[in-house]
């Protein structure tokens, strides 16, 4: 029986539809930014798988590194026992994290710092008494996750809906910013003309003085699976003051932004109001191994570190700082703060804004932006932007047969890439984005009926 065969007759793959997908392509090897398929293709993966991978697929140093933990100790409980990779990673992030941070929290993925970032929160203020601070304040079209609190603070969307009665109430406010290029009269370059920004601060603003908020959640910077939408740190700041105006706890999930994604090592750098707790995962272990931190300043700890045992914050996973992982991440630290690795991050950022202004004008292009190393192309559609815009199947597919992986979010075309690619790869991924947008055919092509899934 072929790969194939026994992995459809097995496997339930994330986010795809059961019936009427594509087959997934059966991978032989992974190097740098190229995948390599069992026949014999090559794929240049422009999205970092998942946005993961920073210093390119199978890294000689990450492996080794990973290789040497599993000869000497490869996990461990974590309750009641420590070892030096999950300390020394601590104390690095504390060096590096945006703001004085004072302790780290690990778990396992994106979903779950979050899940441990929003109970840290809920329980902050239960330890102090305050049971009135229960709302949470997320932004509208926020990913954080597929847990169930991380739903909760995400955007109610049909992924969600079947469980919507389980998720707990939380407050959204727009999104602030305002990318429909003809709203407001404003145009393609200027997104932010519209009147949401102050509405969205004034309700906030409106919000935080019930005195019920008990914390406020958001991706800084750029929201990732609603289509990288972007908005400013200008913008953020003024969240940030009035939430810490009325003493709300500000939870920055950086689990897509950090490690370098936006041009700084944390997207937060870009704002002089820091958040109490960030979460971190994906570019953490370089997108070697599954890892999630949650970081915390002393004041959050604070109502933890009581008598009290009923104070104590009871969460874990059984595979809680793993030294695999932990040593993945330690590797990928050595790599990214290497002088080399933040000049490529600038030269990415670059090439982004060259592509960006080459194409800005092209009458298929409803807008487009970059932040760092990501690059965002609205394509024009008859439908709006969204992630169920028909487009997607045609767009996925197209890239994918000219050799690279772009997953379109609905009509949202993005280049998010490992870290290494090299200038003439990066024009490969903007090349086919080209063709495709000068190809006479239309990208709103609804015959295809295969799904590439959320993000
Ligand atoms: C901002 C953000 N938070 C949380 C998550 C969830 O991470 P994971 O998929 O590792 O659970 C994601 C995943 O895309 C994300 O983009």
């Amino acid at each position: 029986m072929s790969l194939l065969e026994r992995d459809k007759k097995s496997i339930w793959h994330p986010f795809t539809p059961l019936k009427g997908s594509p087959e997934p392509l059966p991978l032989v090897r992974a190097e740098g930014v190229w995948l390599y398929t069992e026949d014999g293709r090559r794929i240049l993966d422009a999205i970092a798988s998942w946005w993961v991978n920073l210093h390119g697929h199978s890294h000689p140093y990450i492996a080794e590194a990973v290789a040497k933990q599993a000869r000497t100790l490869e996990h461990v409980i974590f309750a009641g026992f420590t070892h030096e990779p999950a300390v020394r990673l601590a104390e690095r992030l504390l060096q590096i994290l945006p703001n004085g941070f004072s302790k780290v929290f690990y778990s396992d993925n994106g979903s779950t710092a979050v899940e441990v970032a929003l109970k840290m929160a809920m329980q902050y203020w239960y330890n102090l008494g305050l049971k009135h601070k229960k709302k949470i304040v997320a932004l509208d079209g926020a990913y954080h996750g597929d847990t169930f609190g991380a739903m909760s603070v995400g955007e109610r969307s049909p992924f969600n809906a079947p469980f919507d009665d389980y998720l707990f109430d939380v407050e959204f406010l727009d999104f602030p910013a305002c990318y429909q290029p003809f709203c407001c009269g404003g145009k393609k370059d200027k997104p932010q003309r519209c009147g949401q920004v102050a509405a969205t601060l004034q309700r906030f603003e409106a919000l935080a003085q019930t005195g019920e908020v008990a914390a406020f959640i958001y991706e800084p910077l750029v929201q990732g699976a609603s289509g990288m939408r972007m908005y400013s740190p200008e913008i953020l700041d003024q969240l940030l003051h009035i939430a810490q105006k009325h003493d709300i706890i500000c939870i920055a999930d950086e689990v897509m932004t950090g490690f370098g994604r936006t041009g700084r090592l944390f997207a937060s750098e870009y704002c002089l109001h820091k958040p109490d707790i960030i979460c971190l995962s994906k570019g953490l272990t370089g997108g070697t191994m599954a890892l999630g931190v949650t970081a915390c300043t002393e004041r959050i700890i604070e109502p933890f570190r009581q008598e009290d045992i009923m104070k104590t914050f009871f969460h874990g996973h059984s595979f809680t700082a793993n030294p695999l992982a932990c040593a993945a991440a330690n590797a990928s630290l050595d790599l990214l703060l290497r002088p080399e690795c933040m000049s490529r991050i600038s030269a990415i950022a670059q090439a982004h804004l060259d592509f960006e202004a080459r194409i800005r004008d092209h009458r298929r292009v409803r807008d487009v932006r970059c932040m760092g190393t990501i690059f965002a192309l609205e394509i024009e559609t008859e439908q709006q932007t969204h992630y169920f815009n028909e487009a997607r199947h045609h767009l996925y597919n197209y890239f994918l047969d000219k050799g690279v992986l772009l997953r379109p979010l609905g009509n949202v075309v993005y280049v998010l890439p490992p870290y290494v690619i090299t200038g003439e790869e990066l024009q490969m991924a903007y090349a086919v984005i080209e063709e495709m947008l000068n190809e006479p055919a239309k990208t709103s092509d609804t015959t295809h009926n295969n799904a590439p899934g959320q993000q």
